[in-house]
C-alpha cells in the first residue's frame, strides 16, 4: 500500500507532544513525513524539520507558507497534523480544513463554543476528516471497556467517576516559569485553566466508555495559588442524556500524583476500572464476584481492543501506541474504511460546550448549566 504523505505543524524540537505524534504516525508504516512547519521561530523550524528527514523544499518557516505551498502540489499532504498552542488550532484547523486537507487537531480544538461550531460546519461542508487527538480513548483496554459497555456487559450504566489530577503545577515558586503562567492567564489559555487542559480527556472519556453524551455540569473551580486567574483545580458534577451520574476531578496541584488520569464505571451489573499508568490492564469486578484483570493482548477480547493490541501479553505498551492507534484509525478512513471509534470535530465542540458551562457554573456556586452546544440541542 502507498504511504500517506503526512505534515506537522508545531511539535518542534523540545515540546512536549510533538515526540508522540512522530512516533505515533511513523509507528506502523502508514505515513510518511513529508512537510512540516514545527516552530514558532521559522529558522529552527526548518533546520528541525530537515534533520527529522523532511525535504529542504518542504520544510517551512511557518503554517501559511505551507498551506500555500502545499495547496499547489500535485503530491500534497494527505494530512496534517496542528499540534501548537491553543489558541492557534482554530484558524491553522479552518485554513487547512478550507484547503481541502484532513486534519488531526491537538486539544482543545479551539477557544469557543462559536469556533467549534463553525469547525464542525466547515469539515461537513468539506467532506474532509476533522479529528482530535483524544488519544486515551485509543488504549486496547479503554477500546475494550466502550466495547463491554455496548455489549451490555455491565447492565444499564449508573455512576461514571474519573480523575485528571497531576501536582506538576504545585510548587508556588515556579508559578512564574513562563511555560507554567500562560496556563493560568485568561489572555492566553482562555476562559479554563486546568478543566481545558487535562478534564477535557476526562470528560470525553466518560463519553466515550459510557457511549453517552454530557447534557449538564455543575462545577467549582479554585486558583490555590497566589495570583492564578484561572482554576488549577476544579470539581464537576455531570449529568449524561441516558441518565449517567459523572464526577470529576482534576487538578494540577495535587502534589504526588503524576499523570493522575483514571476512570470507573459503575454499571447494574457490575465495574470496571483503567488508570493510565498501568494502561495494560482492566479491573473488572461482575456483580457478586471477585475483580477480574483483564489483559491488553489476551484472548477473547472485544474486536477492537484486540486489533489494537500490538506486542504479546504482558509486555508495556505505551503513550505513543494510543497515539498510532489514532493514527492507524486516521489512515483507515482516508483510505475509505470509515472507523466509528475516531474522535470527531463534534467531539471537540462538545468539550468546549462543557468548558464554558463548567465556567459558568463554577462563577454561580455550582448552578447547573446546560453543556450541550447550541447546534446539537
Ligand atoms: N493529547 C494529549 O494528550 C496532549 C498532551 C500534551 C499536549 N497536548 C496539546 O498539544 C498542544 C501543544 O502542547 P505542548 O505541550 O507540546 O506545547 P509546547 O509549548 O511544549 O510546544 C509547542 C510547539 O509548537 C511550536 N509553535 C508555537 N507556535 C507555532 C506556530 N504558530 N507555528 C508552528 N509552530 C508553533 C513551538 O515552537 C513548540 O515547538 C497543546 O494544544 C496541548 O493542549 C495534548
Amino acid at each position: 500500500m502507498t504511504k500517506l504523505r503526512w505534515g506537522m505543524i508545531g511539535g518542534g524540537e523540545g515540546s512536549q507532544i510533538g515526540p508522540a505524534h512522530r512516533l505515533g504516525a511513523l509507528a506502523d508504516g502508514l505515513f510518511e513525513f513529508s512537510a512540516a512547519a514545527l516552530d514558532h521561530r521559522p529558522d529552527v523550524g526548518r533546520s528541525y524539520a530537515k534533520t527529522l528527514g523532511v525535504s529542504e523544499n518542504r520544510a517551512y518557516g511557518d503554517w501559511n507558507e505551507m498551506l500555500t505551498s502545499e495547496a499547489k502540489r500535485d503530491d500534497r499532504i494527505d494530512l496534517v497534523t496542528v499540534a501548537t498552542p491553543n489558541s492557534t488550532h482554530f484558524e491553522i484547523t479552518k485554513a487547512f480544513l478550507e484547503a481541502g486537507f484532513n486534519v488531526l487537531c491537538e486539544k482543545p480544538m479551539t477557544m469557543t463554543v462559536e469556533e467549534g461550531e463553525e469547525i464542525v460546519k466547515i469539515a461537513n461542508k468539506v467532506g474532509k476528516l476533522c479529528t482530535v487527538n483524544y488519544c486515551y480513548s485509543a488504549y486496547p483496554m479503554v477500546r475494550q471497556a466502550r466495547a463491554m459497555v455496548q455489549n451490555g456487559e455491565l447492565g444499564k450504566i449508573r455512576l461514571i467517576v474519573t480523575n485528571f489530577s497531576h501536582g506538576h503545577h504545585g510548587d508556588a515558586d515556579d508559578a512564574d516559569n513562563p511555560r507554567v503562567r500562560w496556563r493560568y492567564d485568561p489572555k492566553m489559555a482562555g476562559v479554563s485553566g486546568q478543566f481545558a487542559d487535562c478534564g477535557i480527556h476526562a470528560l470525553h472519556m466518560a463519553s466515550f466508555i459510557g457511549n453517552d453524551e454530557v447534557e449538564v455540569v455543575s462545577a467549582d473551580f479554585a486558583s490555590t495559588i497566589q495570583g492564578r486567574e484561572l482554576e488549577d483545580d476544579a470539581m464537576v458534577n455531570f449529568r449524561m442524556s441516558s441518565g449517567i451520574v459523572g464526577r470529576l476531578w482534576t487538578s494540577s496541584v495535587a502534589i504526588g500524583r503524576q499523570h493522575g488520569f483514571d476512570i470507573q464505571v459503575f454499571g447494574e451489573k457490575g465495574g470496571l476500572k483503567w488508570i493510565s499508568e498501568q494502561p495494560n490492564q482492566l479491573l473488572y469486578s461482575k456483580i457478586g464476584n471477585r475483580t477480574e484483570i483483564i489483559e491488553k493482548g489476551e484472548n477473547n477480547l472485544h474486536d477492537d481492543a484486540s486489533r489494537l493490541s500490538r506486542v504479546a501479553i504482558a509486555h508495556p505498551e505505551g503513550f505513543p501506541l494510543a497515539v498510532a492507534n489514532i493514527y492507524v484509525d486516521i489512515a483507515a478512513t482516508i483510505n475509505g474504511d470509515v472507523r466509528a471509534n475516531l474522535p470527531t470535530a463534534a467531539d471537540g465542540l462538545r468539550s468546549m460546550a462543557a468548558v464554558y458551562a463548567a465556567t459558568q457554573s463554577a462563577r454561580k456556586t455550582g448552578k447547573w448549566v446546560d453543556a450541550r452546544p447550541p447546534m446539537f440541542r
